[in-house]
């Protein structure tokens, strides 16, 4: 079964979205904006920075989990530059886009331990290997999420627990639509392919994840060709 965070975000919806026509038991999570025209058994409100929301949404889920494929795509920008940045702000990026992640990782490693079987896959960002002014929260908390894949992916291997990022560029999609217009047309020409990514490619990498037998504790760069 597959769980999507962030499953109201563009990419996320299209992720739970297509998993959720082929298979029923496709579990997703919002924040503030339920997705509509889905049965409502298969969409949870969960505030992933809140540990104790996410043991309490686990729980109520438990008896479904199998084979699960978990997919963390829940995340927030903030954008500041750090010498004028709210330390509020910049903590709380922290807490929903690293700590979060980990949180509901957390929450589900033990059933993934007991059943012997687990795929993790955490959406990072290009911005966390190149920078990018104004990120430096958000780029702390995606390249936070590499050192604890790496971790993570050792501690369970021998369980069949594979995890693993996919750093994605700037996608035709979310957050990227939400860039001022002149600074996007400057990012897009900056990009070799000169284009947005389009979310099959995100589709794509997450298929070959979830099938792979052998590749643990990695990531899988969607960009353009933007180092
Ligand atoms: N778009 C891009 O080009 C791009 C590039 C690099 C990486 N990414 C990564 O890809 C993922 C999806 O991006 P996107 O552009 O689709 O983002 P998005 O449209 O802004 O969606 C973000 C999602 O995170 C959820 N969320 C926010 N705060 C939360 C919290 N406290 N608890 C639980 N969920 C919370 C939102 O829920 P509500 O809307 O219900 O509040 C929403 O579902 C993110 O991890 C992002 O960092 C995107």
């Amino acid at each position: 079964m597959i769980i999507v965070t962030g499953a109201s975000g563009e990419i996320g919806r299209k992720i739970f979205e297509h998993h959720y026509l082929k298979d029923p038991s496709t579990i997703g999570t919002y924040h503030t904006k339920k997705p509509d025209r889905f049965d409502d058994k298969n969409l949870f409100k969960l505030d992933i920075s809140d540990y104790n929301s996410v043991e309490s949404f686990i729980s109520d889920i438990r008896s479904e989990l199998k084979n699960i494929c978990l997919i963390n795509g829940a995340a927030i920008t903030y954008d500041a530059f750090a010498h004028k940045s709210d330390p509020y702000e910049w903590a709380k990026t922290i807490d929903i886009n690293l700590k979060g992640s980990f949180n509901i990782i957390r929450g589900l490693l033990p059933v993934m331990r007991q059943q012997q079987y687990g795929r993790i896959i955490n959406l990072s960002s290009v911005v966390a290997q190149k920078g990018f002014f104004g990120t430096s929260a958000y780029a702390a908390s995606k390249s936070g999420l590499w050192g604890m894949t790496k971790s993570i992916a050792i501690e369970n291997a021998e369980k069949n627990i594979l995890i693993n990022s996919i750093n994605l560029g700037y996608m035709d999609a979310g957050m990227t639509h939400r860039i001022p217009s002149e600074i996007r047309d400057k990012i897009r020409e900056s990009i070799p392919l000169k284009k947005f990514g389009p979310i099959s490619d995100i589709l794509l990498a997450i298929e070959f994840l979830i099938n792979s037998s052998y590749v643990t504790g990695t990531n899988i760069d969607i960009n353009g060709g933007l180092f």
